[in-house]
């Protein structure tokens, strides 16, 4: 029977000299909570405000139920050499397209101003570009976050415009700009 996946059947590790990508692993939870109590996190994310070890639980159970069912593939980011695990980057397949994907990424507060995440965008959009059908993948910002703008400009996604009231955070509509990178660029 042919197969249908977008995705492959076992993740890969990706990794450059700063940044190594891997599953996320039993033992990762302590370092999501206290990721979930950073400032940026609550503002710029839907994690709950109240996230605990359960939750966090949760989360890597249904981060391994998505890549079973194709609909994403979540990479926990490490610094290479490192086991700790210090942030997240997840592509998620869309519905309408299988050339059509989108990036999300955080990171632990302790690791920023490094270009960890940078790098990880980096290596996940080559790797689907390589590997995958990938032909767009997408990322959508809330305009204030300069720092995720920055991410994305620096690993050469381009600004396409702004998407009014796109989605409701926190009860209230949020406006959220699209950046996107193309194989070719
Ligand atoms: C968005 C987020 C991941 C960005 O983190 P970040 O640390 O600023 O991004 P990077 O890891 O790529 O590091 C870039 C910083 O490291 C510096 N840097 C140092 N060495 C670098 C290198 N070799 N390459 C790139 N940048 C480097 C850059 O100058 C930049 O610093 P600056 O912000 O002072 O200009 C982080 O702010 C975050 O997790 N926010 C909360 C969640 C969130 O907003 N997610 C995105 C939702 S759309």
């Amino acid at each position: 029977m042919p197969d249908s996946r977008t995705l492959p059947r076992t993740q890969p590790v990706l990794h450059d000299s700063r940044t190594t990508l891997t599953e996320f692993r039993p033992g990762d939870e302590n370092a999501m909570v206290e990721a979930s109590q950073d400032e940026s996190i609550r503002r710029w994310t839907a994690w709950p405000r109240s996230y605990t070890l359960t939750d966090a639980q949760q989360g890597i159970a249904q981060r391994k139920e998505r890549f079973r069912s194709d609909s994403a593939v979540a990479f926990a980011i490490r610094r290479t050499g490192s086991d700790l695990l210090v942030g997240g980057c997840d592509l998620r397949t869309t519905q309408d397209s299988p050339h059509r994907f989108e990036l999300a990424y955080w990171l632990a507060g302790h690791a920023r101003g490094a270009g960890v995440a940078s790098s990880a965008v980096r290596l996940v959009c080559q790797w689907a570009f390589r590997e995958l059908p990938a032909l767009r993948i997408e990322a959508l910002v809330q305009p204030e976050n300069t720092s995720s703008r920055a991410v994305l400009l620096r690993a050469s996604f381009t600004h396409e415009g702004t998407l009014r009231a796109f989605r409701i955070r926190r009860g209230l509509p949020i406006d959220l700009d699209c950046y996107a990178l193309l194989k070719n660029e």
